[in-house]
């Protein structure tokens, strides 16, 4: 049955800072085809839903969607065309379409630049699945960038080699590819030209990019850093998400060098146990990451350190669960993420004994989070009396109050004079559990 063509669509990413990427990207390519975004809370005719397979909850929440999304097209008379799109379409592409028989659309990660013509077959009546991998391909196929906002995401890299027995991303994102020096300082420019005042590089491995820079040098991350760093305009530059593995002198090094790159590291761990490290595959121990963590403390004292951790992989005993504690005592964490182990289809880790049960993994993601919360407090409360910038992002919840983001990857707000997109300098005076209160000593540049 043919359907009526999209007049305006809706993209709803899940997941990761790269989905976020990839969802502007597909929006800027819609608007481009003249498929305008849906207002907030008009019904859109093209819903996209770019999904994350990173854990089973992520991965559910794509069916429940597009049961909703059903639901209500029923009732208004008007079911949207559903896209499904991201690390789920990559995964479980096949299943969707037998199993959901509302969608029309099922795009990879790596496929997206194709769905103008998705769209076409699909108001033909066809379903159309694309799955494809060749990464590269995409990014020159895509309309330039259009975004403009003080804080920008420009993704440098893409897929995993890294096999982490616990992990899909190298299944759904594929091998680690680079995209090209000259390329990424382009995109950059065109940001900045936009608005933006900081761009967080990423990828899913963002310190294994490699490239050749404009007189052919082989360079690796902070070659591409140092590149950015001189456009005049733009005051920040962060990235993520970095392996141990791939850290390189020169990229530590930069952040005792560079004003611009921002004091803050995000670098997943995972356990703190040798034991369980070598299971999960990470090819790193305890010790050479905690020897990681102290190279960039020597190059830049006050940087903000941020991980990932899993607990109750396959096997973990309480002793070695101890071990990712004290781990966390001796780095003090000003941010982390920490997730119970989710076992994902088709990875090594699903089919391993031992499976720990699901009490015991609350009860441990329970501590973890307990202690990491301490340590979060008291690095913000460390900042407090400290001056530094904080660029505004949005207005705040009372009038004249700002919020922004300090160096640090803080939030903070304050009361005074500024517009999106300044750098306000301030003092911060009081650390909260989400945010610090600052005060206002003046705008760095108009
Ligand atoms: N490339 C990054 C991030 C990968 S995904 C890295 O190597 O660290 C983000 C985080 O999700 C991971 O760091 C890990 O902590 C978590 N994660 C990945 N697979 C998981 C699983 N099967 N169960 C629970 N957490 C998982
Ligand atoms: Fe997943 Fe490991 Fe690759 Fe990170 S390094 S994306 S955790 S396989
Ligand atoms: Fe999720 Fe895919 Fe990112 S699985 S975390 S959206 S790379």
């Amino acid at each position: 049955m043919t359907k009526a063509a999209p007049k305006n669509f809706r993209v709803k990413s899940f997941g990761c800072q790269m989905n976020v990427y990839d969802g502007e990207r597909m929006a800027e390519m819609l608007s481009e085809q003249g498929i305008v975004p849906a207002a907030e809370g008009e019904e859109a005719d093209l819903v996209v839903l770019n999904t994350c397979h990173i854990r089973e909850k992520a991965a559910e929440k794509v069916y429940s969607d597009i049961g909703r999304l059903r639901k209500a097209g029923a009732k208004s008379g008007r079911e949207p065309m559903i896209a499904v799109a991201g690390c789920v379409a990559q995964a479980e592409g096949e299943e969707i379409m037998a199993r959901s028989p509302g969608v029309s659309m099922v795009v990879g990660p790596q496929a997206y630049h194709r769905l103008p013509q998705m769209i076409d077959r699909a108001v033909k009546g066809e379903r159309v699945t694309d799955t494809d991998m060749p990464a590269i391909a995409k990014f020159g196929a895509l309309p330039a960038r259009r975004k403009r906002a003080p804080s920008a995401f420009l993704t440098v890299q893409e897929g995993c080699d890294k096999f982490c027995t616990y992990c899909v991303v190298p299944y759904t994102r594929g091998a680690e590819i680079s995209r090209p020096f000259a390329d990424l300082v382009e995109e950059a420019k065109r940001l900045v030209d936009g608005g933006a005042r900081e761009i967080t590089l990423l990828g899913q491995n963002v310190n294994a990019w490699r490239g050749e820079d404009d007189r052919g040098r082989a360079v690796g991350l902070e070659g591409l850093v140092r590149a950015l760093a001189a456009l005049p305009d733009l005051a920040r530059i962060r990235y993520t998400t970095s392996h141990p593995n791939d850290m390189t002198p020169g990229l530590i090094a930069a952040h005792g060098e560079l004003d611009k790159l921002m004091p803050y590291l995000h670098l997943p761990v995972q356990s703190g146990s040798d034991r369980v490290l070598a299971a999960m595959n990470r090819s790193h121990t305890a010790q050479s990451y905690v020897r990681v963590i102290e190279q960039f403390r020597e190059a830049r004292p006050d940087i903000a350190i941020s991980g990932d951790f899993i607990v109750g992989f396959p096997g973990e005993t309480d002793a070695e669960f101890e071990e990712t504690l004290r781990m966390v005592d001796d780095i003090r964490y000003a941010a982390a993420f920490s997730f119970k182990y989710s076992p994902r289809p088709g990875t090594p880790a699903a089919t391993m004994d031992a499976q720990v049960p699901e009490a015991v993994m609350d009860e441990r993601l329970q501590r973890l989070q307990s202690l990491l919360a301490v340590h979060s407090q008291a690095f913000n409360e460390s900042t407090v009396g400290k001056r530094c910038d904080i660029l505004v992002e949005r207005k705040g919840r009372r009038d004249g109050q700002w919020i922004g983001k300090t160096p640090w990857l803080q939030s903070a707000y304050f009361t005074g004079d500024a517009e999106i997109g300044d750098l306000v300098t301030v003092e911060l005076e009081q650390a909260g559990p989400n945010s610090l209160a600052a005060r206002r000593l003046g705008t760095v540049d108009a």
